[in-house]
């Protein structure tokens, strides 16, 4: 039988350790912090970015008129979307149902999720005032919602919780941008044109990053994942200078508290190294690089997450089913890898046939040899 949530517990009893969530669980370790720290585990764990939301009519059932901010700042219906992809799937984690901007609109930068777009503001960033914007978090006192949602899915869930927030290339072009993009040119251009503002810019997401991913993990989330979904549209040499000090000051505040980290981005095959190098356990793979060239690229210093394309999912079942073996087997049996799409769930991806993928990852992948 899959993992999946222990259904006999309310909301009320909780109080949100992960040393709770262990003891339930019992003294074997979950799969995917195994998996994450390169050991053999029971089987290939799997879990799919993007899995709750769109996809899924349980969550258009439950998310509610309004932007999703809204429904992030609600904890009951924030935690039961968490648990929906997790209930249905048997999926190896649950990933925080939250967004990459809930630090930045919680800091009080004049930000909204436009439906259908993704985050747009008003008055984006564009000069030294625009800082006074981004002031320093305190999750105690702006993401208590946050604390209650992880509250309720501590006691709620037997697989671990994943936490995460944006990386500081992609939160900062949605502001500088304000909306999503597709050639970055106006962030690019302030980065080049005022580094010092930039760098300022950076530390201030940074910062909040900090700030949330730390909470997430005092209430008990056990990995954090942090997302510079668009990090891999600039070239090294720009990534290394402008970027990697700000994520690798994110992961090495995160070091000492002993929850493995998963680094990610789409288009990233010639960052892996420096991705790599900026202080995760495990980075993420999209599949334009196979996975045994990733490997190569990272000195197999880290484990690897993906890397499945989600338009695959989208193929008949014998194409589907040819594409996931692929990946099994170019993974190769190495215990270092989650299964995951190499992005998220698209929206018209129809749920049958992730129930199909996980099935046969968590019935023919294996951790210690070719697959079965
Ligand atoms: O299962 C999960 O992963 C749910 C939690 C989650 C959301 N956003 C909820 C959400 C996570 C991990 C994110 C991360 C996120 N948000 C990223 C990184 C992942 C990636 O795709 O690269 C990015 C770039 C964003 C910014 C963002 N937020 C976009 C581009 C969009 C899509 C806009 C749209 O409607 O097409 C959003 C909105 C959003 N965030 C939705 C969900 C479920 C859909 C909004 C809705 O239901 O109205």
């Amino acid at each position: 039988m899959n993992p999946s949530p222990s259904a006999d517990h309310g909301a009320d009893d909780s109080t949100g350790s992960s040393s709770e969530t262990r003891s339930k669980r019992g003294a074997a370790q979950p799969a995917i912090l195994a998996a994450a720290k390169q050991e053999p585990a029971s089987h290939v764990p799997v879990w799919f970015m993007r899995q709750a939301g769109r996809s899924l009519p349980e969550y258009k059932a439950i998310r509610g008129e309004g932007t999703i901010l809204n429904a992030i700042q609600d904890p009951e219906r924030a935690a039961e979307i968490t648990l929906q992809p997790v209930r249905r799937y048997g999926t190896d984690a649950a990933i925080l149902f939250s967004d990459i901007v809930t630090p930045v609109f919680a800091a009080g930068f004049g930000i909204d999720i436009t439906p259908g777009v993704g985050p747009t503001c008003e008055q984006p960033f564009a000069s030294r005032s625009d800082l006074e914007r981004l002031r320093p978090l305190d999750p105690s006192v702006d993401l208590t919602y946050q604390r209650s949602t992880i509250d309720i899915l501590i006691n709620e869930l037997d697989v671990p919780l994943i936490g995460f927030a944006g990386g500081p290339f992609t939160v900062a072009s949605y502001l500088v941008e304000g909306r999503p993009s597709r050639d970055f040119a106006k962030v690019k251009s302030l980065m080049t044109a005022d580094p010092e503002l930039w760098h300022e810019l950076c530390d201030r997401v940074a910062d909040n990053a900090i700030a949330t991913l730390t909470a997430q993990v005092d209430a008990g989330a056990e990995m954090i994942q942090l997302f510079d979904s668009w990090a891999g549209s600039l070239r090294p040499e720009h990534y290394r200078e402008y970027v990697k000090p700000h994520s690798a000051k994110v992961l090495a505040a995160m070091a000492d508290l002993g929850v493995p980290r998963i680094h990610f981005g789409i288009n990233t095959g010639e960052l892996l190294n420096d991705i790599a190098d900026a202080g995760a356990e495990v980075v993420g793979v999209d599949w334009r690089t196979p996975l045994p060239v990733a490997r190569e690229r990272t000195g197999g210093r880290v484990a690897l997450q993906g890397n499945l394309d989600p338009a695959m999912v989208l193929a008949p079942w014998e194409v589907l089913e040819a594409e996931v073996l692929r990946v099994l087997d170019d993974n190769a049996g190495h215990p270092g890898h989650i299964f995951n799409l190499g992005h998220g769930v698209l929206p018209q991806t129809d749920p049958e046939q992730l129930e199909r993928v996980i099935e046969l990852v968590h019935r023919v992948g294996r951790t210690d040899g070719p697959r079965s």
